[in-house]
């Protein structure tokens, strides 16, 4: 096991990584300590590992909530379902929720986490790629509105994350994939070693070869918790980690949160802010094709396909980094560089959007 820590003062936690962690009673022991602890997770994720957790954490009396399975359901109401059962089980301020499934299940009890009694313990059991690279770690909580993704939560760190890299082994291959975005992410923004180990190695995650998946996992989690050490709300560098994230959540809701995975459409909407910042003048064709080729290779979309530009620049405009100042975009300068920019010019960017007018 590796453990790495996000440094937040008195708000700070350990990330362990590593085989075998959601068995590992002494772990949990003292990762979980309240005495009243329930576990959220979902209907897919619950027959796999959630008897296993609960034999691990065997020496506390805990409660199961299990949710139904799917971005569609990342909802004021099916918070509400978790704080309703919170409720019902009287729990007090002391409590601790532990989210066990992927980022939908992390984000979901994490704002219940942030909002019940103003704010109670809960740990991150990450069990997809996409949440052991990015969405367990750093604070971010929120459930989706139908026109805006991730519209109304919270900032609320867990206080530990545990991500047992044994349970990406019944991951279907398009969730891995949807993770690998991430992963490219991180390399594009800050680490253009990463980018570059990933062109090497892609096949190896793919195959889930154990060293390369650690290497992934733990350089994933530093670079998040650097960023998250140097601005936790957001102020700055954080917006950085959300590189192709304006044009990605705007497919999501086009789509009704059903179409494209969290993960591709963060593949697409990176293929579109590389294309914008080629535009710009700034990333080569050449950089723009290998960012192009590494996400085709990790068996993601480059492209949406069948969705107007009128709609996506309207859907950008509920983005959360647009400001009194008008839209804003992470852009890049090359592989391992990105900046926090004003879009450019609508028309630039219907460009970018719809390249081939009525083709
Ligand atoms: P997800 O939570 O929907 O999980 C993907 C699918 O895999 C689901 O069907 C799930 O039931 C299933 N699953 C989970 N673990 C499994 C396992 N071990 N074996 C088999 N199936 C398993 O999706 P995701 O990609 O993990 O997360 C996407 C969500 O995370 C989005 O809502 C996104 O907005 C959010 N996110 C949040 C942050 C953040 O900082 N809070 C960052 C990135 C993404
Ligand atoms: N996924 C973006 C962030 O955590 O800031």
């Amino acid at each position: 096991m590796e453990t790495l820590e996000v440094s937040l003062g008195e708000r700070s936690y350990p990330i362990h990584i590593g085989p075998g962690l959601i068995a590992d009673s002494a772990l949990l022991e003292r990762s979980v300590t309240a005495e009243q602890v329930l576990i959220v997770t979902n209907e897919t994720v619950a027959p796999l590992y959630l008897a296993r957790l609960e034999a691990g954490l065997k020496a506390r009396r805990t409660s199961a909530l299990v949710l139904p399975d799917g971005e569609q359901y990342k909802t004021l109401e099916t918070f509400a379902r978790i704080v309703d059962r919170l409720i019902e089980l009287r729990f007090h301020r002391d409590a601790c929720i532990i989210a066990l499934g992927g980022g939908v299940i992390g984000d979901l009890a994490g704002f219940a986490a942030a909002s019940y009694q103003r704010g109670i313990d809960f740990v991150q059991v990450p069990t997809t790629l996409l949440a052991q690279v990015d969405s367990s770690v750093g604070g971010k909580t929120a459930v989706n509105h139908p026109h805006a993704k991730n519209m109304i939560g919270a900032f609320h760190q867990p206080v530990s994350v545990l991500a047992d890299t044994d349970t990406l082994a019944t991951l279907p291959g398009r969730e891995l994939a949807a993770g690998i975005a991430e992963i490219v992410k991180y390399g594009l923004i800050v680490d253009p070693e990463l980018f570059a180990w990933l062109e090497d190695n892609i096949e190896r995650l793919i195959a889930l070869d154990a060293g390369a998946l650690a290497h992934a996992v733990r350089r994933s989690c530093e670079i998040k918790a650097a960023i998250v050490a140097v601005d936790e709300r957001e102020q700055g560098k954080r917006a950085l980690l959300n590189l192709g994230h304006t044009f990605g959540h705007a497919l999501e809701a086009i789509g009704g949160y059903g179409s494209w995975l969290h993960g591709e459409a963060v593949a697409i909407g990176t293929m579109l802010a590389a294309n914008t910042s080629h535009r710009q003048g700034w990333l080569s064709a050449a950089d723009c094709r290998r960012i192009e080729t590494l996400l085709r290779r990790a068996g993601l979309p480059v492209k949406a396909g069948g969705v107007g530009a009128d709609d996506m620049l309207e859907a950008m405009t509920l983005d959360k980094k647009a400001g009194r100042h008008g839209l804003r975009l992470v852009l890049l300068r090359r592989i391992g560089e990105a900046v926090l920019t004003a879009a450019p010019e609508r028309e630039v960017l219907r460009e970018v959007l719809d390249p081939e007018p009525g083709a």
